[in-house]
């Protein structure tokens, strides 16, 4: 019904041509985009993954490792209380030392045997049994095993060997050797 309309408009009026002829173009310009785009997209879609440029970091042999990178020695020392029994203090009797000994063990043993090693702190009290008199504890023991009940605990005692550095469990052991003494002096009344 259309197509017999506009063949009786045509010849009659240049109103009905002009707008026509003008949509015409409009339409021609929109299609020439589309086909533009669509090429473009296609173009881009024809582009794979695996031939676009990228890092193949195993294409490059791998670098060699230099000798003496990987440490074979200087670990733990034992590997038990009893293999720690031995083991001399490699830390120096002195001042400073003792001093950060003092912090470590305030920090990591002082909550449950209190400033003086006795036990007599609000934890230790709850404990069942009761944290070790360390004034009588410690002078039975080398320094390698108080080393070692540190590193691997004993009984109750948690085993703190990972959460300690190494040296400052050496500094916890010269500090229990003065602990009766220093404490009752420094810290006279505190637990
Ligand atoms: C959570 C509380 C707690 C902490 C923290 C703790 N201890 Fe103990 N410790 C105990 C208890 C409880 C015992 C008694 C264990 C038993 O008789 O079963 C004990 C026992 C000991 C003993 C005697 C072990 C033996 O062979 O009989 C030593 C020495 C000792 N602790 C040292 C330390 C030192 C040093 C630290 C800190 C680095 C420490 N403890 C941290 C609770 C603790």
């Amino acid at each position: 019904m259309r197509a017999s309309g506009r063949a009786v408009e045509r010849p009659s009026g240049r109103a009905a041509e002009r707008p026509s002829g003008g949509r015409r173009s409009a339409v021609g310009g929109r299609l020439a985009a589309t086909i533009c785009l669509l090429a473009a997209v296609a173009a881009g879609c024809d582009e794979r993954m695996r031939d676009q440029p990228s890092l193949m970091p195993h294409d490059k042999p791998l670098l060699s490792m230099p000798a003496g990178v990987v440490p074979v020695s200087g670990g733990e020392p034992a590997a038990s209380v009893e293999e720690a029994a031995a083991l001399e203090n490699p830390v120096a009797n002195v001042p400073e030392e003792l001093e950060r000994g003092a912090l470590a063990y305030r920090r990591f043993c002082g909550h449950c045997h209190g400033a003086s090693g006795r036990g007599w702190t609000v934890v230790g009290a709850s404990l069942d049994p009761a944290p070790t008199d360390l004034s009588l504890a410690v002078p039975a023991r080398t320094d390698g095993e108080l080393f070692g009940i540190i590193t691997f605990g004993a009984k109750t005692s948690p085993a703190l060997g990972p959460f300690i550095d190494v040296n400052d469990r050496w500094r916890i052991v010269r500090w229990l050797r003065v602990l009766p003494t220093a404490s009752s002096s420094a810290a006279a009344g505190t637990p």
